[in-house]
């Protein structure tokens, strides 16, 4: 779908490939946007009179109200830019977090979480004396609410889940979990970098009460990403950082006030070119169409789960799950060996434990590869792939 858009394929004629669940391929209308800042408007956000400023200004603002409506937020107070998906979740774990919860209160995970919505957790547990809890998965490694049902109790305040999973690749029913978690009084986390990026998200009617993603996995540049919080809870969030930007006054009294949502927790100078590129992205995809893109990504993945069968020698440990990740090993080979065999042939695929160490407890390895589709992969790229897969015999003397 649309390569040509995509300097990367231009610039690297074989190159397949297979690892964006770690980071995705900017389209050139992303590239020339971030350009176009540093080279022809180039000034600092919320801080200048003068007409170049006012641009920086009606861009970064006009980029917030198209993330509102990408995900369907009530205002754009309630989209925070931070660094990613690993600082949106650190906001919400120490700036929030840290001061709604108490001693013995639980927070529920899994362990197939990344470790951005793990540590934080962790961290907190040895700070305040909160319980992480994990829930049970099915035999599948999914979560259903009857598998929920049996680890909440009176203490459960918040349940902290991706919507899809970056090694097993399974969406979560998180509409149905936030129905349930908020008749009973407690909050819903939403770890998105994995989803955002791949299905429609509307944060309204799944009743979320905290959203977090990055840009660079949806199309859009590294070191950039949103925080979304509904309103009530973001007005009583600490920021983690104090400074220049959010702040209205300050006297050498040591009277100040801050400023109102989102810039109050948006101290310092900001990814001013990430954010314009975000906007950028965000435009390509809905120009696309979300439906259509995690549409054509299951139709790629049942092919390559299709196709992976005609190798003898090959175990997949996620054939069920239902995005556009397959994790994988070739019997008795290192995950990355396999990966750096693959490399020979130009092929990039992931290997190891993605950054989610806990799930080798569900799937009993702890290595594996992993295969991330999006829209630009093809049906081509997945028979190279299988070509060079059948041929891995002689695996160790390519890459000894
Ligand atoms: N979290 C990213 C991944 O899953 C880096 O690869």
């Amino acid at each position: 779908m649309n390569r040509e858009d995509f300097l990367m394929f231009e610039n690297n004629k074989d190159l397949i490939y297979f690892d964006n669940g770690a980071t995705t391929f900017k389209p050139k209308k992303v590239i020339h946007k971030i350009v176009d800042y540093y080279s022809k408007y180039t000034a600092n956000a919320h801080r200048g009179d003068y007409d170049i400023s006012l641009k920086v200004d009606d861009e970064y603002e006009s980029t917030r109200e198209v993330v509102r409506k990408f995900i369907n937020a009530k205002n754009t107070s309630e989209i925070i830019f931070t660094k990613g998906t690993t600082d949106s979740m650190n906001m919400i774990v120490f700036g929030f977090m840290k001061y709604y919860l108490k001693k013995d209160d639980e927070v529920l995970i899994t362990k197939t979480e990344h470790a951005s919505n793990v540590l934080p957790w962790f961290e907190l547990e040895k700070e305040l004396g909160i319980v992480v809890k994990f829930i049970p998965l099915t035999s599948d490694y999914k979560v259903t609410l009857d598998n929920l049902k049996k680890v909440v109790t009176s203490k459960t305040k918040v349940i902290s889940l991706a919507h899809v999973t970056n090694v097993i690749g399974d969406i979560r029913p998180i509409k149905e979990i936030s129905e349930y978690a908020h008749s009973n009084d407690i909050k819903i986390v939403v770890d998105g970098a994995q989803s955002v990026p791949h299905l429609k998200t509307d944060v309204e009617d799944s009743d979320i009460d905290f959203l977090a993603f990055s840009a660079h996995k949806m199309l859009g540049p590294t070191g950039v990403g949103v925080l979304y919080g509904k309103q009530d809870l973001l007005e009583v969030m600490h920021p983690l950082n104090y400074g220049g930007g959010m702040n209205s006054f300050f006297e050498s009294t040591k009277e100040l006030e801050y400023k109102e949502l989102p810039l109050r927790l948006e101290a310092g100078t900001q990814n001013i070119a990430g954010v314009l590129g975000l906007k950028e992205a965000i435009l390509y995809l809905e120009n696309i169409g979300m439906d259509k893109i995690h549409e054509y990504e299951v139709t790629l993945k049942k092919y390559l789960l299709e196709k992976l069968k005609d190798i003898d020698n090959v175990e997949v440990y996620n054939p069920l799950s239902e995005s556009g990740i397959v994790i994988f090993n070739l019997k008795d080979i290192f995950a990355e060996d396999t990966s750096r065999y693959l490399n020979h042939y130009n092929i990039c695929v992931r290997a190891g434990n993605h950054c989610s160490k806990m799930v080798k407890d569900e799937i009993e390895v702890k290595n594996t590869c992993r295969i991330s589709l999006y829209l630009y992969n093809t049906k081509e790229e997945i028979d190279k792939l299988i070509e060079v897969l059948k041929n891995s015999k002689n695996i160790y003397d390519i890459i000894l």
